[in-house]
């Protein structure tokens, strides 16, 4: 049941701390503290030449974060592409390439098909599922399991930060594999990975601050998500959450992209929402903002407190999140893009967990 929550999703948005918490204790070693993949994957990073991922959906926004990790973290050469389109490229794959899968249910038409297609082409493949019986688990040659527990919304919430969370493990197991990273590195980047479900708490408690900016959203008729580097698969996933569950037409687009087109669409009846948490890449997205703020764009700033102080000036609103490792960031900031998507939804009345012509599972091409 939904116990005192109103609908499925927000019980389940309730759920990403302890859901993010389990899915990481799978894999890191209470002993050491240290990452560690289960014995039996039988993958052996430090010879994988290239990664192939696919999947549809918010799923493919997960593994597009996963795709960055492996390059810049992992450095294994990364690529990805929507399971409904790789599986009918017939992209050529390479000797000792991985295929990765990333689904929630498991049984998605298209992800399947492109499972079948790396199959053929050679590739060992790994599964991320959220069902352990399902068809993708069945044909893949390893499975890492996300510890979601049953997702009942439509709108894929807890699956999705658990995909992160096994995606982040993954990715650090290949760069200990690879001697990417140092073992300070490592340590660091751990000890980071391991606070993100207290910080994943602290998110849930901004709900007030969020609500607020959802009623200058529920206004608009289209809105802009903007992210850089692993937080601009978070700019889509905040633009489809909002699409799929409060019908407002939403872009996430990758902030330096913007002076190629969108920047057209920016005036103040056209929200801009930045997901622009402290890193390498703020000052290039706080450059982008200043030129969307410049042109009248009502600029709402997804934060911490440092980025925050930066973009006072040009932001109409703006949420002060937990400061965050970068390599972690997105994991976090997935969290209030779908509350705010949800708030929404409440605000213009629509049914939040079964929105109109969707379907939980799409067995269907
Ligand atoms: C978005 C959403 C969908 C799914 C997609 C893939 O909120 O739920 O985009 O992510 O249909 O589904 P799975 O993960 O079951 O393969």
């Amino acid at each position: 049941g939904k116990g005192n929550f109103r609908h499925f999703m927000e019980k389940e948005l309730h759920e990403h701390p302890a859901v993010i918490g389990d899915t990481l204790h799978r894999m890191v070693s209470p002993a050491t503290r240290a990452v560690g993949l289960p014995e039996d994957l039988g993958i052996d990073f430090a010879n994988i030449s290239r990664i192939t991922m696919s999947a549809c959906g918010s799923a493919f926004y997960a593994g597009l974060v996963g795709r960055w990790w492996f390059e810049a973290v992992a450095r294994i050469p990364a690529d990805g592409d929507v399971a409904s389109e790789f599986r009918y490229r017939a992209p050529p794959l390479p000797r000792d390439g991985l295929g990765l899968l990333v689904s929630q249910s498991g049984e998605t038409a298209d992800t399947l098909a492109a499972l079948r297609y790396m199959r053929e082409q050679g590739q060992r493949v790994l599964s991320i599922v959220n069902v352990a019986e399902s068809s993708m688990a069945r044909e893949s040659d390893a499975v890492l399991e996300t510890v979601a527990g049953p997702e009942i919304g439509v709108a894929s919430t807890k699956a999705f930060t658990a995909q992160l969370s096994v995606l982040a493990c993954l990715a650090l197991a290949a760069a200990r594999a690879r001697k990417a990273i140092s073992a300070a590195q490592e340590a660091r980047m751990t000890a980071a990975l391991l606070e993100v479900p207290g910080r994943a708490a602290e998110v849930l408690e901004k709900d007030e601050a969020i609500q607020a900016i959802a009623h200058r959203v529920a206004k608009a008729r289209d809105v802009l998500f903007l992210g850089r580097g692993n937080c601009f698969p978070i700019a889509m996933e905040g633009a489809l959450k909002l699409k799929e569950i409060s019908y407002i037409h939403a872009e996430g687009y990758a902030a330096g992209e913007m002076k190629h087109g969108p920047i057209a669409l920016i005036d103040p009846a056209v929200p801009v929402i930045a997901i622009a948490p402290s890193g390498p890449l703020f000052e290039k997205t706080a450059s982008n903002l200043q030129e969307a703020a410049a042109r009248g764009g009502q600029v709402i700033v997804f934060s911490d407190e440092a980025g925050a102080a930066k973009l006072k000036g040009i932001a109409a609103e703006t949420v002060v999140l937990p400061a965050v490792d970068p390599f972690v960031a997105p994991i976090l900031y997935a969290i209030p893009v779908q509350v705010l998507a949800y708030h929404v939804a409440v605000l213009k009345g629509t049914d939040v967990d079964q929105p109109r012509n969707l379907a939980k599972s799409v067995t269907v091409e």
